[in-house]
């Protein structure tokens, strides 16, 4: 698949999967636009209209979104604070909104294009210990379907990716809280059937597919990118211990 003559905006594409995105859609042609709040040359704070715009600005046209950018928080419903919750939503879902409100309109202006929203199995299943970020990634696939749905007949198709445990400086600063990080980076292996993480690339190789002209036919999907640790009821690691082989 080749993205050459196509412009695409990478939120969060300075660490992780939007990075590994950002890198493969270059590879293969594309010209990458990456925003982000860690950027050195031209930070964009995805949270602010005004840095938004200004980014935008700067843009003949926008062929693709790939909206990469997010924080993890921690807290059950009765320990996450306000500030917690409102920062959580501000980055994870009120500026997926802000991005997709600005760039849809210039995405239009050439007949469309595909969105990329990066979710997580947690917009799907919950995690213990993660109210916000789940009810945030959750929101984040409504926001995809609302998407896909009004702006489907204009050519816009988005979609909502949605990783398990990928290998990523968000991944190991997650585990750097526990008191065991090696340990809480094995049991996150544990979730995937393949038992291990996984990495940004083969995010990033999915991102291209819904990006390109092989899924004409997909839109407002989950489209899980998991190592099917949705599949196994209970997660995976009970099926060593299931029901069938208690009783026998
Ligand atoms: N790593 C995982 O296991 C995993 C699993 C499922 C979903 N995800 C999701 O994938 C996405 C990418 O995660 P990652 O693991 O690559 O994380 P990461 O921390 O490596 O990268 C996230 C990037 O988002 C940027 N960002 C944060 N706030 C921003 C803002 N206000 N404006 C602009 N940029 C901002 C950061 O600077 C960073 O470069 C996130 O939405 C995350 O929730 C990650």
């Amino acid at each position: 698949m080749s993205f050459s003559q196509k412009l695409a905006i990478v939120t969060g594409g300075a660490s992780g999967i939007g990075l590994a995105t950002a890198k493969l859609l270059e590879e293969r042609g594309a010209k990458v636009v990456v925003w982000d709040i860690q950027s050195i040359d031209k930070p964009v704070d995805i949270t602010s209209n005004e840095s938004i715009a200004q980014a935008l600005s700067e843009l003949e046209r926008v062929d693709i979104l790939v909206h990469s950018a997010g924080i993890q928080t921690y807290g059950t419903a009765t320990t996450t604070t306000d500030e917690v919750w409102e920062r959580t939503m501000l980055v994870n879902v009120t500026a997926a909104l802000k991005v997709c409100r600005a760039v849809i309109p210039k995405m239009l202006e050439t007949g469309g294009g595909p969105i990329s929203l990066v979710g997580s199995v947690q917009s799907v299943g919950a995690v213990g210990n993660s109210a916000a970020y789940v009810t945030s990634k959750h929101a984040l696939l409504g926001l995809t379907r609302s998407i896909a749905l009004d702006y489907a007949k204009q050519g816009i198709r988005c979609n909502c990716v949605c990783p398990g445990a990928i290998d990523t400086p968000m991944l190991r600063w997650s585990a750097s809280l526990t008191d065991d990080p090696e340990a809480a980076l094995e049991a996150c292996k544990k979730v995937h059937l393949f038992e291990r993480l996984g990495q940004a690339e083969e995010i990033a190789r999915v991102i291209a597919f819904l990006s390109g002209e092989d899924s004409t036919f997909i839109t407002g999907t989950a489209f899980m990118a998991d190592g099917g640790a949705m599949v196994a009821v209970g997660g995976a690691a009970f099926q060593e211990n299931g029901t069938a082989q208690a009783k026998g």
